[in-house]
Order: C-alpha cells, then sequence, then structure tokens
C-alpha cells in the first residue's frame, strides 16, 4: 500500500472505530448516511483509492462507469451484495470486499427472535403493554402457536441458514432444506435435504428464507399456495425475494398464519399492510445490528480494503 492511500466513507462512523481507520487511510467521513450520486460528487473531487459503503447504497453499472480511474476497492459492510453491480465493478478492475462470517450468528439470532415474535404474536402484546396493560387477556384470548417441535423448511442452507438450522434443533424442529447444491454429510447432519423447493413447501410448518437476494422473487403466489395451513413465514434475507402482495393474501387467507420479517421490498418506507396485518411482527432490516457484529463487520470491510491496496486478495472478496 502507499504510504497514505485515501478512501471515502459513505456511512457516519463511532470516533473510536473512526481512529483506526484514520491510521490506516486518508479518510472522508460523512456525519450521515450519503446517496451514490454525493459519494461519486466527493470521489470525484478526493480521487480516493477505496470506498467503504453500506447496503442502502445501490452501485450499479451507471455508477460504476461515473467512478473515477483512481477507486480500486469498494467494501461493503454487508454480507450481501446485492446492491453492487460486481461485474461491472470487476470489469472496470473494481475488487469488491463484503463482510461474510462475522454475522452470521446475530442474523441467526434476529431469525429465531422473528419466528418467536411472529408465533406468539407479540407485536399485539407489545401493543397492550404500550397502552399501559389496562384488561388481562382471557385464558384463550391472544395465544399464538408452540415453535417447538414444528418442521422448518430453510431455503439457503449457507452459512446463516446452517447457524439458524443449529438454533432450530434446540427447540427440536426437524429441519428440511433446499439450496442449489446439497451439503456434504458432516453439514447436512439430520437435514433432509429436497432438490426441488415445490417439493419441499407442503412439509413446511415454519418456512425460512435465508438465501442471498439479486436472483428475482422466490416466493410467489403459487409457491405460498404449496405451505400447509397456518405456516410460519420467517425472512430475515432479502425483501427483494418475496412477492409481498401475494405475501399478504396468504396472511389473509390464514394459509399463512404469521409472518417475521426482518426485510422487505421497500427500505425504509416499507408497504405498511404488513404491519396492518395483525398475524406479522416485524423489524426495521437489524439482523446484524449488534456493536459486537457492527464492530467486525466494519473491521473486516476495512481490513478487505487495507489488503487490496496492498496487493493481497483477502478471503472476503465477492466473486461472480
Ligand atoms: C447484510 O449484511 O447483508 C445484512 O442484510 C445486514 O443486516
Amino acid at each position: 500500500m502507499t504510504a497514505r492511500a485515501s478512501i471515502i466513507a459513505s456511512l457516519p462512523i463511532p470516533p473510536d472505530l473512526r481512529d483506526r481507520i484514520e491510521a490506516l487511510f486518508d479518510y472522508v467521513a460523512p456525519d450521515r448516511h450519503l446517496r451514490t450520486d454525493e459519494v461519486i460528487a466527493l470521489a470525484d473531487l478526493h480521487q480516493p483509492d477505496g470506498l467503504l459503503v453500506s447496503l442502502g447504497m445501490p452501485i450499479r453499472a451507471e455508477h460504476i462507469a461515473r467512478l473515477p480511474g483512481s477507486v480500486k476497492v469498494i467494501a461493503t459492510t454487508s454480507v450481501g451484495h446485492d446492491h453492487i453491480d460486481i461485474a461491472a465493478a470487476n470489469a472496470r478492475g473494481i475488487v469488491v470486499c463484503n463482510t461474510p462470517d462475522v454475522l452470521t450468528d446475530a442474523t441467526a439470532d434476529t431469525h429465531m427472535l422473528l419466528l418467536l415474535g411472529a408465533a406468539r404474536r407479540a407485536k399485539a402484546h407489545i401493543r397492550n403493554m404500550d397502552g399501559a396493560w389496562k384488561t388481562r387477556n382471557g385464558f384463550f384470548q391472544g395465544l399464538g402457536v408452540d415453535v417447538t417441535g414444528k418442521t422448518m423448511g430453510i431455503v439457503g442452507m449457507g452459512r446463516i441458514g446452517r447457524a439458524v438450522a443449529d438454533r432450530a434443533r434446540g427447540f427440536r424442529m426437524p429441519i428440511l432444506y433446499h439450496n442449489r447444491t446439497r451439503l456434504s454429510a458432516d453439514l447436512e447432519g439430520d437435514a433432509r435435504y429436497f432438490e426441488a423447493l415445490e417439493e419441499m413447501l407442503p412439509h413446511c410448518q415454519v418456512l425460512s428464507l435465508n438465501l442471498p437476494g439479486g436472483q428475482g422473487v422466490l416466493m410467489t403466489r403459487e409457491r405460498f399456495a404449496l405451505l400447509p395451513k397456518g405456516a410460519i413465514f420467517v425472512n430475515s434475507a432479502r425483501g427483494s425475494l418475496v412477492d409481498e402482495d401475494a405475501l399478504l393474501e396468504a396472511l389473509t387467507s390464514g394459509r399463512v398464519g404469521a409472518a417475521g420479517l426482518d426485510v422487505f421490498q421497500r427500505e425504509p418506507g416499507y408497504d405498511t399492510r404488513l404491519n396492518d396485518a395483525e398475524n406479522t411482527f416485524l423489524l426495521p432490516h437489524i439482523g446484524s445490528a449488534t456493536v459486537e457484529t457492527r464492530t467486525a463487520m466494519l473491521e473486516l470491510a476495512v481490513g478487505g480494503i487495507e489488503a487490496v491496496l496492498s496487493g493481497n486478495t483477502p478471503h472476503n472478496v465477492v466473486r461472480v
């Protein structure tokens, strides 16, 4: 790496972490999340070697084309990279890094929070507490459904899917999974593989989405219809994988008994009909939002920039 490489960040960073970045790079740091156009304008001005960006900043081919030639690396503080056109970046000689592994546990924990929150009707109970809990629920009022022992079907058995499976086993949940490729026996364990998603869906009392986005809508009206009546649907992966109109219909008909969602087609400014539905439990894309995990994500992203600018290939380079 040259003595003082420079980077531009699109996101505000806490002072203690900023000091660590400043020890490595000349650094342009904003006090709020910047839009893509703002980052491009700053890049024009400062001619940085790298960009440190986050999930909320789309970097499409037209944005890549407008970046100055000085930019050699873009690191995103997310494992998901569907907001970046990797092929377009690589075609301009720009390496892209992400943050695999370090957010697996936090995201799987959030996934279980969504499952439990949806199954136990947590939203209604939280509203009751917000309203000072004026009347006691009747014995048969406000009931959820058990999670323990229900069969969970996982779509996407990568790191996060497997971490969700580990947690679900603690709830004595039989695990089914659908994945592009079958896992090796040691990773698969007692989970049952389905090559065809359509064949797995009718067995899923809980359906769990844990696959990367950027591959179009997976959960269509037709696929929701294949679930057993009352299935619980949990998505902490990407909102783009779900036809939200179809999900709303399934929530209304009872085909889906409850849904726990951390991700939405539009973020922020999601379709609030999903919150109007009584049988949902929603969070604002906080899958990885713990102090430990976000710190580790930032460090991994910054480490990726440092390694690339030093002429190395770190393990967190995204490959197409
Ligand atoms: C990611 O890193 O892609 C997650 O969605 C962030 O929570």
